[in-house]
């Protein structure tokens, strides 16, 4: 059996999108599938950690041995972060968060016939979650985030892991046929303070055990060779 890299570890991840509510039957989202964060759940469990994974409304089994929580919007993902890190070691972030929530939910469907086309979404920003458990000063896990890019792919993640005060990021271009939002498959690089390093392409499950192996490595050096 490989070795348990990640034994007596407390591991939080986010996965899946998140869905902000316009009206009771309307919603802004994304294409998230769901299926890295459910592979590095799957993984880090086997690993030996203890997993709590916060998912988004996603059509997913919860892999074996895993404590789920299910959320809708972002600040319930927010809240299930907030208490979970409260008490973890390993914070990995691989939800795709709205940015943007409806700054009032209407309480009654939105109808065409109303005026003022321009008026009918106002947005204000959400809570970023993975910087608001990195900028923590008590209580803060190792924190790793995703970023998705269509183009300049490790500059864009090295502004992120900076601006986000993250210890490592996981970067992948979702432009690429050969990885992305709802392929079984991904290509990725790793990037933290110390450098970066591109991971062959691979199924999703595959790639999240060589994830899980190399975040251990560096989230908690010196306890395994
Ligand atoms: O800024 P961007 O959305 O590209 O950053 C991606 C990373 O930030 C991912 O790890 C994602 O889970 C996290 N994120 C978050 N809360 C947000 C936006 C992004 O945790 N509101």
């Amino acid at each position: 059996a490989p070795e348990q890299v990640l034994k007596g570890k407390k591991v939080t991840i986010t996965a899946g999108p998140t869905r902000e509510a316009l009206d009771p039957v309307r919603y802004l989202s994304n294409h998230s599938s769901g299926k890295m964060g459910f592979a590095i759940a799957a993984a880090a469990a086997r690993a030996g950690a203890e997993v709590t994974l916060i998912a988004g409304p996603v059509r997913l089994d919860t892999p074996a041995g895993i404590k789920r929580v299910d959320v809708v919007s972002t600040e319930d993902m927010l809240r299930a972060a907030e208490a979970a890190a409260d008490d973890c070691d390993l914070f990995i972030a691989s939800a795709a968060v709205v940015d943007f929530r409806p700054t009032v939910v209407a309480a009654q469907k939105i109808k065409k016939e109303d005026d003022n086309e321009s008026d009918v979404l106002q947005l204000v920003k959400n809570p970023d979650i993975v910087a608001t458990i990195a900028g923590r000063t008590s209580k803060r896990p190792f924190v790793v985030g995703f970023a998705a890019e269509t183009e300049k792919v490790a500059e864009h993640a090295k502004g992120k892991l900076a601006r986000k005060n993250l210890d490592m990021i996981i970067a992948n271009d979702v432009s690429d046929p050969e990885g992305g939002f709802n392929s079984d498959r991904n290509q990725v690089m790793v990037i933290d303070h110390a450098g970066e390093q591109a991971l062959p392409a691979a199924l999703k499950t595959e790639l999240a055990t060589q994830l899980v192996e190399l975040i251990a490595t560096r989230a908690f050096p010196g306890q395994h060779q």
